[in-house]
């Protein structure tokens, strides 16, 4: 039996790119399942697929938007009520919206506030009782984009990864006492929905293999998770190892 076997995790994006390939990795290692996404639809696609294979683990699906605070305080109840006790809380969800200063809509630039920092702090804080009770991990999925000095033409997105840097150092501070760890991943371009859009914009042609896949992010996830209970692993580079 592996070290997760029978550990809960909640996924945010669990219906897209990365964040459905770290559920799909965690139920491999018989991990029970949360999914958290917004479409209906693509998160019982998943369910299924994690059910026919994994017919042991208990798996539940929870529709949210996250830009919507009200909504995320719904589904922390509705965990809470059915989770008293949290193992493993992964922060995949993401918005990324190119613009720089003289394009950017401020409604993107809040859309990516909401998204990429705030539904993290509100979801964590929401469960952090049940996370402590678990003595949990989280991880927030980051990005280069946070490792590096800040470009143009992608303000808001780099200024809300940075920004979640300084939440998971400083939840790190508060909770590491209580037996709460806590690590940030910084993948760089990774082949997802998010990255072909992104090429489209930029008007470069689109080639996933040159990229990181999203299984590669997915496996270095498990193994900071898997670390030793006396080691925590607080950041983990990943990027691409075709250059160009
Ligand atoms: N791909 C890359 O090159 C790359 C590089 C570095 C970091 N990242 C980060 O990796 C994370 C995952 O991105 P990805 O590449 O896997 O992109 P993706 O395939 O576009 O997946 C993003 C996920 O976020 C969810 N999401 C977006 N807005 C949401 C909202 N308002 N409410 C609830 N869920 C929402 C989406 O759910 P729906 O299915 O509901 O739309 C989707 O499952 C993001 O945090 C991103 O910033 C990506």
């Amino acid at each position: 039996m592996g070290a997760l076997s029978g550990k809960t995790a909640i996924v945010t994006g669990a219906a897209g790119g990365i964040g459905r390939s770290i559920a799909l990795a965690l139920a491999g290692e018989g991990v029970n399942l949360c999914l958290l996404g917004r479409g209906r639809e693509r998160l019982e696609g998943l369910f299924r697929q994690v059910a026919t294979r994994h017919p042991g683990l208990r798996i539940t699906f929870h529709t949210v938007d996250l830009a919507d605070a009200a909504g995320v305080r719904r589904v922390c109840e509705d965990l809470l009520r059915d989770e008293p006790a949290i193992d493993l809380l992964i922060h995949s969800a993401g918005l990324m919206v190119p613009g720089g200063y003289s394009e950017a809509e401020s409604a993107d630039f809040d859309a990516q506030y909401f998204i990429n920092v705030r539904a993290p702090f509100l979801l964590t804080r929401g469960l952090l009782s049940a996370i402590r009770a678990g003595k949990g991990q989280i991880v927030f999925v980051n990005s280069s984009a946070a490792q590096q000095k800040a470009r143009a033409g992608m303000v808001a997105y780099a200024a809300s990864k940075y920004a979640l840097i300084a939440l998971a150092d400083s939840l790190r501070d508060e909770v590491n006492a209580d037996g709460v760890r806590v690590v940030s991943i910084y993948p760089g371009r990774t082949a997802t929905a998010m990255q072909e859009r992104i090429h489209r914009l930029e008007g470069k042609p689109y080639r996933p293999a040159a990229l990181l896949q999203p299984e590669d992010v997915a496996e270095a996830v498990l193994n900071a998770l898997k670390a030793s209970p006396t080691a925590e692993i607080t950041d983990i580079s990943i990027r691409p190892f075709q250059k160009g």
